[in-house]
């Protein structure tokens, strides 16, 4: 059974169908890229699944279960998790202080009072174990402002991964960050990825990161998937060429 299945999935704002009756469909343990022009729907689209964004129409399956509609903390307790374009850190709380507070919004006891001891331990557990695999536990007690443009966004990473997600939504995970910094950023969240249970979805610019980390790519092109496949197919079709004006290098 695929993990996540987008059938007919659309969103207008207006009369602009920023995404258009996406029909895709993820396996578990897939990486899966997102690609697209600027304006082509892909963060909406990433909104329309974790429940940010109503759909007009459509519906998403998330293991088998119609979550279509539901509000983002309900999706959030499915497993679904997300980081966004631009960082949206606590700047003033040190990097693990961030990763615990994502950990603690996800714990379904949250609101409960006796147990509060355990889900904070927890809670705390959880974001080390997520800073340690995105290699972050040397930089603990820093001050999220103080971490470098990169760790910054391996931070917003390690917070979705500490709330057990299943499927991480990255939206432009090395978006602003300098060659070196990227190149690192890939490298971690390869090992990250080989090391863990776990479904991606990702959208990003860079094609030199695309071809590093997919499994599959889907194009997205005016609110509408015109293609869908493994790395070589996609890269050699003619019509994502052009929606790129002038192809991949
Ligand atoms: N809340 C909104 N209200 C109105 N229009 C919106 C809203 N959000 C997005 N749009 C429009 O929907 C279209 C798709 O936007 P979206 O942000 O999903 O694109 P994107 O593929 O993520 O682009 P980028 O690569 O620049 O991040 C754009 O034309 C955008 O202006
Ligand atoms: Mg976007």
């Amino acid at each position: 059974m695929p993990l996540l299945e987008c059938r007919g999935l659309t969103r207008n704002f207006g009369a602009l169908v920023a995404v258009d009756a996406v029909d895709l469909t993820v396996e578990p343990g897939e990486i899966r890229a997102v690609i697209g022009p600027n304006g082509a729907g892909k963060s909406t689209f990433f909104n329309l699944i974790n429940g940010m964004l109503r759909p007009t129409a459509g519906s998403v399956l998330f293991d088998g279960k119609d979550i279509t509609g539901l509000a983002a903390h309900r999706i959030a307790r499915h497993g679904i998790s997300r980081t966004f374009q631009l960082t949206h850190l606590m700047p003033d709380l040190t990097a693990r202080e961030n990763v615990r507070l994502a950990a603690l919004a996800s714990s379904p006891g949250r609101w409960r009072i006796v147990g509060g001891a355990d889900i904070l331990e927890r809670a705390g557990e959880a974001a080390d174990r997520a800073m340690e695999r995105l290699r972050l536990a040397p930089f603990a007690s820093m001050k999220a402002n103080e971490l470098s443009h990169g760790d910054q966004r391996l931070l917003e990473v390690a917070m979705a991964l500490a709330q057990n997600a299943r499927l991480l939504l990255l939206d432009e995970p090395t978006q602003g960050l300098s060659i070196e910094e990227t190149e690192r950023a890939v490298q971690i969240l390869r090992e990250m990825l080989n090391g863990e249970d776990l479904t991606v979805m990702l959208v990003e610019h860079d094609m030199e990161v695309v071809f590093k980390l997919a499994d599959r790519i889907t194009v997205l092109h005016r609110g509408q998937v015109i293609a869908d496949g493994e790395p070589e197919e996609v890269r050699q079709n003619a019509e994502v060429q052009n929606a790129y004006l002038g192809g991949f290098d």
